[in-house]
């Protein structure tokens, strides 16, 4: 039997978000996970728009009366995490886990495509539903971006679940909502000696010790306290043998901050004190910057707009603590304005945890919410 045809309507939707959640792909390579969002889409009728894209699938509801054109956007991608819920619809993919909950998102995004097309005859516009791929490798907005089906979008409309939010809310805030999430990479360049005779070397694992002790110093020192930086330095390294001076380190690690002009500043001193560091011990080394998405950065108005369509729905709104984590929706908000908002899921677990999980009685109101919030903003433009 097909998923589409289980009643109720909340039964059917878990029964889509199982059935990815148990077949999770990893960005770029969603490949059945396309397949099936394209065979539920065709199965309801639901028209499937010609954007040329690798993975991922582009559908369109409404349009017949003319109108605006919105975006709702779902990311489809999972992260090589191995699953350790022990659910009975755990991942048959070894290593593969939708450990984001992004198999919950597509879920709710088809749900709101599969309401607005009972009533897609009345609809004052055209709902453009962005199943995207590659969330987790930030690339996927973007290759949606190129393949043109940001075009003629008026406001775009994007969800994550947040497990710290008990189900029946959203978390919905102006302003910045997720974070700048830059990638480095530093490279010191020592010279090799015998460990015995580190004077006839140039040691980069000392460099390298007082480069990410000297790091932290920007946070507490050149950020204001009211604003926000982390520099996790997650990697390091470098060497063979333990009799070695080798003559090269690697450090990587990640620069989260929400102000452009504080990733400014800090990108500015941490070049500095690299340079600085190396220099004072006759080493030199290079720094390069893995461009990662803007901070999310949500249009005040259409926060104001959702609250309300929430509040009509019976859904509790709570303003979210912005995270620290990356959303590559941001590149969306930069052509077109539009929404981010967090749904509460009461996960046990955080983002990208092998036990992660959601309640999934939050899946038929966040279906409702996106329908709802749709129509209120065709009527709205
Ligand atoms: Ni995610």
């Amino acid at each position: 039997m097909s998923i589409l045809k289980i009643e109720p309507f909340g039964e059917r939707l878990i029964a889509m978000r199982r059935h990815l959640h148990a077949n999770p792909e990893l960005s770029h390579e969603e490949f059945e996970t396309t397949a099936t969002i394209r065979r539920w889409l065709s199965e309801a009728n639901i028209r499937i728009a010609d954007f040329p894209l690798r993975t991922g699938v582009v559908a369109e509801v409404g349009g017949s009366l003319g109108g605006p054109v919105i975006a709702i956007r779902a990311d489809i991608d999972a992260l090589p995490v191995q699953e350790e819920t022990g659910l009975p619809f755990a991942s048959l993919n070894k290593g593969k886990m939708h450990a984001c909950g992004h198999d919950f998102h597509t879920a709710a995004a088809m749900g709101a495509a599969l309401l607005l097309k009972k009533k897609e005859s009345e609809l004052p516009g055209t709902v453009r539903f962005l199943f995207q791929p590659a969330e987790e490798k930030a690339k996927g907005a973007q290759q949606v971006i190129a393949s043109g089906a940001l075009k003629g979008v008026k406001a775009i409309f994007g969800l994550h679940n947040k497990p710290d939010l008990p189900v029946g809310t959203i978390g919905i805030k102006g302003g910045p909502i997720m974070a700048a999430a830059d990638g480095f990479v530093i490279e010191v360049h020592g010279r090799g000696s015998h460990a015995a005779i580190p004077e006839a070397g140039l040691d980069p694992i000392i460099v390298s010790a007082h480069i990410v002790t000297a790091l932290q110093s920007i946070v507490s020192r050149n950020v204001g306290a009211l604003d926000s930086a982390v520099i996790s330095v997650t990697r390091i390294q470098s060497g063979t043998a333990w009799n070695v001076i080798p003559d090269k380190a690697v450090l990587d690690g990640t620069l989260r901050t929400f102000d452009p002009r504080v990733r400014k500043r800090v990108r500015e001193r941490f070049e500095q004190i690299v340079a600085g560091i190396a220099g004072a011990f006759e080493t030199s080394a290079e720094v390069s910057w893995i461009e990662g998405p803007p901070a999310v950065r949500n249009d005040a108005g259409w926060a104001e707009r959702a609250s309300r369509t929430a509040e009509k729905l019976g859904l509790r709104v709570v303003p979210p603590a912005p995270s620290l984590a990356g959303e590559d929706f941001a590149f969306y908000l930069k052509e077109t304005p539009g929404l981010f908002l967090f749904i509460g899921t009461d996960g046990p677990h955080e983002w990208h945890h092998p036990a992660f999980d959601v309640d999934e009685r939050a899946l038929e109101h966040s279906a409702s919410y996106l329908a709802a919030l749709a129509v209120d903003a065709l009527q709205q433009l």
